[in-house]
């Protein structure tokens, strides 16, 4: 079969690899119709090389038609309409019976002390095929596949597989008060139906930040207020100017540490100013400090007591954290893999009618045949084109 294959840093192709089959009586294979190319994926195709190996399937945003299952899923049989979590989890263990699916005990890689396994996401998370590709093996299938009505296009249930069910835990662990403000930072799939999901919720107030025209475009035509973060310098000042100068009840870290184009902002100088000459040397050399601008934004534009919700994904032991404000302002933060099957029950009927109360339908940018994978993945790092987000049609 053909699947997209990371082969170095920047360095994405299709090649011809082997078929998946049944290895364990819970897997099945599925026969991919939609896959989507994440803001996750560009952490392995920029930072993240160390963890993969060349020839490593990509994909973690998968849905299609069931075609074999294992003796052990009950549930499934061929022919049904799946859409797959990006997590592994078996569902029964110690975590999964808190819905803590992405801390699954029975997934985890190991000896490598992380979470569950993961699609096409290094070895760190169990070196699992991705479903950027024609069939993809789903493990635990017994537990993670949703099945969706058989009617209605792809990118309607897609994105149950990791953006939606990311951003509504965004919410969910932002803790908007009713009629509350939330500022939403980055503006990408996740950003985006954020703030949606946000409002739909009950905020108040709902502010989007980003430096993309598009993106920008995208979230006004959804309702959403926004600040250009090009024309915009402080976006604490912005946010406080709104909010009676208290700041915003609460902040959603929608951008992570591929956070670019934002000048190292003047708090992030002050923070660093408090640290001991040593580690201000260290903040500013490692290049920590710039990735982490958008968390220091978030610190900073929240209000006293508030709560920072991180969805945007940090790596790197060494980042400092500006702990003394988080402790002084006693800012809640609450981050996280998404437990995608806590909350697609409670999507899923936002996803079958008429009515697209999140917008859905208005989200995919392209739709590009899965040989063109290369081009796509380079397209959506370099934000040329308009992408925002891009399917792979296998
Ligand atoms: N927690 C999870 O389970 C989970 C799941 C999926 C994605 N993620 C993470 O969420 C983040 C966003 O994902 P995405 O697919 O929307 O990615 P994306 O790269 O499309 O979006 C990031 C957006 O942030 C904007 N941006 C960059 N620097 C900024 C800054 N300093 N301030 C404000 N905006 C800035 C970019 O212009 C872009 O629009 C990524 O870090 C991704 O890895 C986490
Ligand atoms: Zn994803
Ligand atoms: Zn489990």
């Amino acid at each position: 079969m053909k699947a997209v294959t990371w082969q170095g840093k920047r360095d994405v192709r299709v090649q011809d690899v082997a078929d998946p089959r049944i290895e364990e009586p819970t897997d099945a294979i599925v026969e991919v119709t939609s896959t989507a190319i994440c803001g996750s994926d560009l952490h392995l195709y920029e930072v993240l090389g160390p963890f993969m190996t060349p020839g490593d399937v990509l994909g973690h945003e998968a849905m299609g038609i069931v075609r074999q299952t294992g003796n052990a899923v009950p549930d499934l049989i061929p022919g049904d309409r799946v859409v797959v979590p990006f997590n592994i989890a078996c569902g029964q263990c110690y975590y999964c019976s808190q819905q803590l699916y992405t801390q699954c005990e029975r997934t985890r890689a190991p000896g490598q002390d992380k979470g569950a396994s993961l699609f096409g996401y290094t070895k760190l998370y169990g070196q699992v095929p991705g479903g950027q590709a024609e069939l993809l093996r789903v493990p635990q299938a017994h537990f993670g596949p949703v099945k969706v009505p058989e009617t209605g296009p792809d990118e309607r249930f897609l994105f149950l597989s990791d953006v939606l069910p990311t951003a509504w835990q965004a919410v969910e662990y932002a803790d908007v008060p009713e009629g509350g403000s939330c500022v939403v930072l980055g503006l990408g799939p996740i950003g985006q139906l954020a703030a949606r999901i946000a409002r739909h919720r009950g905020a108040g107030t709902v502010l989007g930040v980003d430096l993309v025209d598009e993106r920008l475009a995208m979230a006004q035509r959804h309702g959403i207020d926004t600040l250009d973060l090009r024309t915009v310098k402080d976006v604490g000042v912005a946010v406080r100017d709104r909010t009676d100068g208290r700041g915003a009840d609460s902040v959603i870290d929608a951008v992570g540490m591929e956070a670019h184009g934002a000048p190292v902002s003047t708090v992030v100088q002050q923070l660093a100013t408090l640290l001991p000459d040593r580690l201000a040397e260290k903040a500013f050399t490692t290049a920590g400090i710039d990735r982490m601008s958008a968390l220091y934004t978030a610190i900073d534009a929240v209000r006293r007591g508030g709560t920072v919700s991180l969805s945007g994904v940090y790596g790197g032991m060494a980042d400092p954290m500006p702990m003394m404000t988080l402790f002084d302002k006693q800012i809640q933060l609450r981050m996280g893999q998404a437990n995608v099957r806590a909350w697609t029950d409670d999507i899923l009927p936002l996803l079958t009618g008429d009515d697209d109360p999140l917008g859905v339908d208005d989200l995919v940018t392209h739709h590009v045949p899965l040989d063109e994978a290369s081009d796509a993945y380079g397209m959506f790092q370099a934000k040329r084109d308009g992408a925002i987000k891009v399917v792979l049609q296998p």
